[in-house]
């Protein structure tokens, strides 16, 4: 199992969700880089569990205890290295799921890789607490990219159907990023969040989970960023993305919208602004060629429902090899969606860190 991530912005995660612990390691951080202990804090308490009625009751502070790799607030260049503690474990709740499979879950696929030696405690290594680490990392790129001018945030853009507004693809705001990145319930139109959360009680209340869709921009990206192929700025960041447990989908600009469209309709037309070229529109999210042009950089992502539900559902016990049936015990989120906002800005933070860091503008400017 490889769980590392990165070429120059290297990271590394570890733990499984009732384990002692969990954390990770960065290694490329420039010595001497500002780390602002309180603003990573902030970031970790928005992804924390317990902090809001749509996410599991398990309730986690998610301090970070760095060991290495800082010192007197700066970094020393040696890996950063950090641990966040399991406090708030109930091995209990999940007894039965070593053998019986949670549909939709990754019991079943990580018992076969693993031969059944992996830990099957609250989704082991594959539960979205691994998701902290990658905040963290998230929070430490963010620092890394602000005095580049890069700006980063995302809302919740839908919950079971019920739709929030969208950026302007052409003039997304890093004030509005900075606003929505101090919500709970991030949105840009506060007058959906009713029917949102209405939506999440209505699938609770039937034992059952609902998904839905995170947009997110990152604005103050110079052009030039990334690379044809490979190290597109695309499958850098969707390589991060689809890391993220329960992310199913994701577009780059107008993404599967695009497929409907001339040609005449998709192309983002080019000006001049003073000596600048900028685009009068955005159908391709910031990124041509995998490079960046200047434009925000627009993505969007699909979260399905959350798989450990009460209801009953048709499974196989593994260990005496019959079909059998299963009711999930232990705390689940009904709706990923809100805990997972700060996850899919800390990919698009982390890659961006990882392709600015390989590029030599950035750092001699
Ligand atoms: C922040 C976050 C919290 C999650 N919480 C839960 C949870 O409480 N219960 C659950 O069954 N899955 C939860 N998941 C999703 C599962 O970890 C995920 O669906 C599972 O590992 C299977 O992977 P896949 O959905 O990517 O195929 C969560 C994911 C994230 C990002």
């Amino acid at each position: 199992m490889s769980a590392t991530f990165g070429t120059r912005f290297r990271l590394t995660i570890f733990g499984e969700s009732h384990g002692p612990a969990i954390g990770m390691v960065i290694d490329g951080l420039p010595a001497g880089m500002p780390i602002d202990e309180d603003a990573v804090a902030q970031d970790m308490a928005r992804r924390a569990p317990g902090n809001d009625p749509t996410a599991t009751a398990r309730r986690e502070a998610d301090r970070v205890r760095i060991v290495s790799g800082l010192l007197s607030g700066r970094a020393t260049g040696a890996p950063l290295c950090g641990v966040i503690e399991n406090t708030n474990v109930r091995p209990a709740d999940y007894a039965q799921l070593s053998s019986l499979m949670r549909p939709g879950h990754a019991d079943y696929a990580g018992h076969v890789k693993f031969r059944g030696y992996n830990d099957p405690r609250g989704g082991g290594a594959f539960s979205g607490r691994l998701t902290a680490p990658l905040v963290f990392a998230g929070s430490v790129a963010r620092q890394l990219l602000a005095p580049m001018g890069v700006e980063i945030g995302a809302h919740i853009a839908a919950i079971a159907g019920v739709e929030d507004a969208r950026f302007d693809p052409v003039r997304v705001d890093g004030e509005r990023l900075r606003a929505l990145r101090n919500l709970r319930f991030p949105l840009l139109d506060p007058s959906v969040e009713a029917a949102m959360r209405a939506a999440v009680q209505e699938a609770r209340n039937a034992q059952d989970s609902v998904g839905g869709v995170i947009e997110c921009a990152a604005t103050g990206v110079r052009a030039g960023v990334g690379d044809p192929f490979f190290d597109s700025v695309e499958s850098v960041t969707a390589h991060l993305l689809f890391s993220i447990p329960a992310i199913k989908a994701v577009e780059f600009g107008d993404g599967f919208g695009l497929a409907a469209l001339r040609g005449s309709e998709a192309n983002d037309p080019l000006r001049l602004r003073e000596d600048r070229v900028v685009a009068a529109s955005n159908h391709n999210g910031g990124v041509t060629g995998g490079i960046t042009d200047g434009m925000p950089v627009l993505l969007r992502v699909a979260v399905k429902p959350t798989p450990s539900i009460a209801r009953e559902q048709q499974t196989v016990d593994v260990a005496a090899m019959r079909e059998a049936t299963l009711r999930v015990q232990g705390r689940h989120d009904p709706c990923i969606v809100p805990r997972a906002v700060p996850v899919v800005e800390s990919a698009l933070a982390v890659a961006l860190a990882d392709l600015m860091l390989c590029d030599p503008f950035p750092t001699d400017a």
